[in-house]
């Protein structure tokens, strides 16, 4: 693809100094496992998320899993979350035998329809799970409103949305527990998997803490059945060096997003991202609307530019799910977008001309179709 969905390369030659330099000293000092830039990350990422917390775990999937862990959710509890999302968001639920269940989306963020919520709590609710989905957060006013008034847990899967803000607040800030997931193509990526759980609870934290090593607070004794979860010392010490430059890259993607939406304003085959009232959106993707969606991926591909369907099956509808009884038009709105969306090129180091030259692509499909 001359020019791909994502490109890491770029971003390494930028920080290549930095970078080796701190992967030497920790390979100098020998220490790779929960060693001093795990901690002084869990440090930075806690003041930059303005949680008094932050524990480093293993990948966005585990900061889900021992955040549910940590609430106690377990056979015959329910999990409120939205269909449209990475499929960890629910595996996580359904590994620990508790039972996902299913909000409808908003058509214009993507993110769940917060209105749908309390009409499904039941008195097996126990958490409600919203996803920031593309880097906009959720109305958690309302959630909040929620969680007050039915006592459940709020534990924000901030995965594709570290830096997001919503009236002042940093994504993963108000639930519970925030999680995010630092796979290199997110936002703040490391150079393999790596993740990260915020809360504000000290009991939390230790439970957190206990349960990323083997259930463990003393060596070699256990107190309860735990993982092997722990932030990698290599990875953290990459996300220090990245975490700096972190609102750099948000601006950057936003700069590039008013661009591709000023540029495809005037395509009516295309809708394009909104943000809403009080939020930021950090557009870990730039997803559009597109009429004949499939056509035009394939044209894009053929001129040499990558694009990605995010999600091109809803999660009530996937084989795994048969057994939870959901069918084709439960959840309308999610069905609708897995028809309609493309995400195209976005990543701080795209230039301005390779944006000017996907519009122009897209531009050219509509006007031979
Ligand atoms: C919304 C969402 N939740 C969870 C995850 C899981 O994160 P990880 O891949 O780090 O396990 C991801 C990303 O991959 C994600 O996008």
């Amino acid at each position: 693809m001359r020019i791909p969905s994502f490109d890491l390369k770029r971003q390494y030659q930028n920080l290549k100094m930095e970078i080796n330099q701190i992967l030497q000293e920790v390979m100098e000092r020998g220490q790779f496992i929960l060693g001093e830039n795990v901690t002084s990350l869990e440090s930075e990422v806690s003041t930059y998320c303005g949680t008094k917390y932050a524990i480093g775990v293993a990948s966005g999937t585990d900061a889900l899993l021992l955040s549910l862990r940590a609430l106690d959710i377990g056979p015959g509890d329910e999990v409120i979350t939205t269909p449209f999302t990475f499929f960890a968001t629910t595996e996580v639920i359904s590994n620990l035998g508790a039972k996902p269940v299913f909000v409808d989306i908003e058509p214009d963020t993507f993110d769940m329809n917060v209105e749908e919520v309390e009409q499904l709590i039941t008195k097996n609710t126990k958490v409600i799970l919203p996803v920031h989905i593309f880097g906009q957060m959720c109305d958690m006013d309302k959630l909040m409103e929620i969680r007050e008034g039915y006592n459940v847990y709020i534990v924000e899967d901030a995965c594709q949305a570290i830096g997001a803000v919503y009236n002042g607040k940093k994504a993963g800030s108000l639930g519970n527990t925030g999680c995010f997931s630092f796979f290199p193509t997110k936002n703040l990526g490391a150079f393999g998997d790596g993740g990260m759980i915020v809360t504000n609870d000290e009991k939390i934290k230790e439970k957190v803490l206990m349960l990323r090593n083997h259930g463990s607070k003393k060596k070699y004794y256990h107190e309860e059945l735990g993982y092997n979860s722990r932030l990698d010392e290599i990875q953290a010490a990459i996300l220090r060096v990245k975490l700096k430059y972190l609102d750099s890259y948000i601006k950057r993607r936003q700069e590039i997003a008013s661009l591709y939406s000023d540029l495809l304003s005037d395509v009516p085959y295309v809708k394009t991202p909104k943000i809403k009232e009080g939020r930021t959106h950090t557009f870990h993707q730039y997803v559009i609307r597109a009429e004949k969606r499939d056509e035009l991926q394939k044209y894009l591909s053929d001129n040499g530019i990558g694009s990605t369907i995010y999600y091109p099956l809803p999660l009530h509808l996937q084989k795994v799910y048969k057994d939870l009884g959901y069918k084709l038009g439960d959840l309308p709105e999610a069905e609708k977008a897995s028809e309609e969306v493309l995400a195209l090129p976005m990543w701080p180091e795209l230039k301005d001309e390779e944006v000017r030259e996907v519009v122009e692509v897209i531009k050219s499909f509509y006007g031979k179709n």
